[in-house]
């Protein structure tokens, strides 16, 4: 991944830089955010920026939003300053980190930027099959469409394909469609020339030009406005692509790779999506099988998870008890894998003694909430209810955080405050992570905590919530 540190990080730069190498990552740096904006316009992509506090941020998060620039950055400044944080939250920074560098939580605000997605754990039928399919594509230029319910590993799957290409050793540039503002979306992947638009005051390379040589994964791309889809379909058939601005077009080689969750043949007949770009995009499709319909793979992939977490997190090794494995694999996990790394995670950072059992994981995955296992509602409720119920809550959450199915009153309140600041305790204060764990979104997160200050709680201190 690349990282683009902006300013002197009142002399800590070579600290942080040496955390982020050592994970791999190349650094790039520019004194001024001015530089920082050149690079960024330029044909390389970066995945996060790290912007020392003293340069002006708000011009700087303006700029990128005038310039129509998609990039996660990243304050850096002498902690204590609670002014500072939040001037640059303020202005666009997506975090505030103290100095000095925590290199725990460089690491981590790394690997939110870029997750490893590299590792596909499987050995049911059904993956195998898909598998074969996708190595036997892979070496081909065809775009493939890759579908699946929300969770299943398409992003996975489209990174496996990149690196089992001849293009492994280009750049995969990933471009998240339902992620970035329609207004924003074009500029990010054709780029634009000086003048394009009042805030374009340099010429700037999109995603495509980016991805030269490489794979563009366009992610949910039924999210595309019509309108844009065009434009793709364009750059697709002709191999070129127009800035925004620009007066002729640009050769542009690059293999693409679309997922979608959605019927994209039914937003076909209804007017949604084009259907020749559907044509364009579909010359080989994969469609990933829910984690219910593969359930072979479920005890593989928990052990995979609780492993990975105990070394992330330091902890002990866990073991699964039999009962355990038997719960997880007769579960439907309507949130597929995502869910249940959430929900190993969960257990893993919950569980007292070495083993995780069934009970361990009926408390915490009885707590899931809505169909594609991202709920933005805790709810502590008995093991007994949760049995087949993951991601089938029908709780509805009011707009002040609590739950109206709230009816085991404040002892379940008191259970769920428990559970939510011990679990912000054993992400080390980081918000991101623990809202992942909970199965909430760190909006919900944030009202839930600042419900427990108003009541009188002490709130474990903040250390940074990720880079997303
Ligand atoms: N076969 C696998 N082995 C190990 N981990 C996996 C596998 N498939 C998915 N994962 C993990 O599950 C999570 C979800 O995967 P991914 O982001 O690829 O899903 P997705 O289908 O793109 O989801 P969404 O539709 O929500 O974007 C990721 O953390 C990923 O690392
Ligand atoms: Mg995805």
């Amino acid at each position: 991944m690349r990282l683009l540190i902006v300013g002197a990080l009142e002399g800590y730069l070579t600290k942080a830089s040496s955390v982020a190498r050592a994970r791999g990552c190349q650094i790039h740096h520019v004194d001024e955010p001015s530089s920082a904006l050149e690079m960024l316009r330029g044909d390389v992509a970066f995945d996060l920026v790290l912007i020392d506090d003293q340069c002006d941020i708000p011009s700087f998060g303006r700029a990128l939003s005038e310039e129509r620039i998609a990039v996660t950055f990243v304050a850096c400044g002498l902690g204590a300053d609670a002014k500072h944080a939040v001037a640059a939250i303020k202005g666009g920074a997506a975090e505030y980190l103290p100095l000095p560098p925590d290199p725990d939580i460089i690491a981590s605000l790394l690997e939110s930027a870029v997750e490893d997605r590299n590792s596909m754990i499987y050995r049911s039928d059904a993956m195998t099959k898909v598998i074969a399919t996708a190595d036997k594509i892979a070496s081909s230029d065809a775009s493939v469409l890759i579908l699946g319910e929300s969770g299943t590993g398409k992003e996975v799957i489209a990174r496996h394909i990149h690196s089992h290409s001849k293009r492994k050793g280009k750049a995969f540039i990933a471009v998240n469609c339902a992620a970035i503002p329609e207004t924003l979306l074009e500029s990010e992947l054709f780029g634009h020339e000086r003048g394009a638009f009042s805030g374009a005051i340099a010429r700037r390379f999109g995603k495509f030009e980016q991805a030269s040589g490489g794979t563009l994964l366009l992610d949910e791309i039924s999210e595309m406005d019509i309108g844009l889809q065009a434009k793709l379909l364009r750059a697709i058939q002709e191999r070129e692509i127009d800035r925004l601005g620009g007066s002729s077009p640009i050769k542009v080689n690059v293999r693409i790779l679309a997922t979608s969750n959605r019927d994209l043949r039914a937003m076909c007949a209804e007017g949604r999506f084009r259907e020749d770009l559907y044509f364009r995009l579909n010359v080989v499709s994969l469609t990933l099988p829910p984690l219910r319909e593969r359930r072979g793979d479920i005890a593989l992939l928990a052990q995979h998870f609780a492993r990975k977490y105990t070394e992330e997190d330091d902890l002990p090794p866990r073991s699964f008890s039999q009962d355990a494995l038997d719960f997880l694999e007769e579960q439907d996990w309507h949130g597929n894998i995502r869910e249940l790394e959430n929900a190993t995670h969960r257990a893993v950072l919950l569980s007292e003694g070495s083993s995780l059992d069934a009970q361990g994981f009926a408390n915490t995955t009885s707590q899931r909430g809505n169909a594609n296992g991202s709920a933005d509602s805790l709810q502590a409720s008995a093991p007994d209810n949760s049995k087949k119920s993951i991601g089938k809550n029908n709780g509805k959450e009011t707009s002040d955080g609590r739950s109206d199915t709230d009816d085991g009153g404040s002892n379940l309140a008191t259970i769920e405050r428990e559970a939510v600041l011990r679990t912000i305790t054993s992400s080390q204060g980081n918000y991101e992570q623990a809202a992942s764990i909970l199965g909430i979104s760190i909006r919900m997160l944030r009202m839930k905590l600042n419900r427990y200050a108003n009541e009188g709680h002490s709130i474990p201190q903040h250390s940074h919530s990720g880079s997303r």
